[in-house]
């Protein structure tokens, strides 16, 4: 029997729509035909993984049990997690100079502050975020109050290197020197240099799997909520509904950041504009 390699099987159209539509339906991820080489070469290495013969197979297999282990492995395979530390550097300068400081004002009574990176993909943006939370609140007068951070993904590739929380030097080149010094702790892996998030920060986050399209195991409040780079997979409808579910669960004056991509034109919401990609619940 020839040898047959998953590179040289065809994806057809209609097991492509088949997958396009229950990706759709289980996590919202609009799959446009421009996405097909792309699906077919990620799906290659599953097959090849499984030994299963043909895209077809592989397509049934995975439909006949979408609550399966092989489905968050499909989920894996087509999501696109690429993210940095400081990314749009603009949302933590906001958080810092404007939002923590009214936070800390209004939270005086509880001395509690809440937030959630949602779709955090390898952990960089949560931990951003604790290190504006490390490097504001001191001079806030604050630096003892308990802050929490809910990191979630669909993705549990993602959510393994978030947890661990170590970075290759390319990976930290965008903290700026002093803060690096701060936040990084010096180690070796296989041999290599890399970076461990430094125990105090790692600290207040959370990290949990979440399909942002499931029920949400909470209610929040949160004093503000990172949505970036991730909405823009979502169609019109699927982010009007998400938007919507992010104000509910957004305490009074709580603001929600998207990413550079992802207005909020044409999306029927009930924020107020502060300015372009941030948004402020009334
Ligand atoms: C491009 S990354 C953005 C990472 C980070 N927020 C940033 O802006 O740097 C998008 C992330 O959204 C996640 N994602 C996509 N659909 C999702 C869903 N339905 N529920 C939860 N996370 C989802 C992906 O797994 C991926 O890690």
């Amino acid at each position: 029997m020839p040898l047959v390699y998953a590179e040289d099987q065809t994806l057809t159209r209609a097991d492509f729509d088949r997958l396009a539509r229950v990706i759709y339906d289980t996590a919202g991820i609009t799959l446009g035909e421009q996405k097909m080489d792309l699906v077919r070469a990620r799906l290659a290495k599953r097959l090849r993984a499984l030994n299963v013969p043909t895209y077809t197979a592989y397509i049934d297999m995975v439909l006949a049990n979408p609550n399966g282990d092989e489905f968050v492995e499909l989920l894996d395979a087509i999501s696109t997690n690429l993210t940095s530390f400081f990314r749009e550097n603009q949302h933590f300068d906001y958080l810092a100079k404007v939002h923590l400081p009214e936070v800390v004002k209004r939270n005086q009574a509880t001395k509690r502050i809440r937030a959630w990176s949602a779709g955090c993909s390898s952990g960089e943006e949560p931990y951003t975020i604790s290190i504006v939370l490390g490097e504001t609140l001191p001079d806030l007068g604050a630096r003892s109050w308990d802050t929490r951070i809910l990191a979630t993904d669909i993705s549990t590739r993602v959510l393994r290197k978030a947890q661990a929380g170590v970075y290759e030097p390319d990976r930290i080149k965008t903290v700026a020197p002093d803060i690096r010094g701060r936040c990084f702790d010096p180690r070796t892996r296989d041999g290599e240099p890399c970076f461990a998030v430094k125990p105090e920060l790692r600290q207040r986050i959370v990290f949990n799997r979440l399909n942002l399209m499931e029920n949400w195991p909470f209610h929040g409040p949160f004093d503000f909520i990172f949505c970036r780079n991730v909405m823009i997979y979502f169609d019109k409808p699927t982010q009007e509904k998400l938007v919507g579910r992010y104000y509910d669960v957004l305490a009074p004056g709580g603001i929600l950041f998207t990413g550079h991509s992802e207005s909020l034109t044409g999306v029927k919401h009930k924020f107020k504009f502060v300015q372009a990609t941030i948004y402020q619940k009334g």
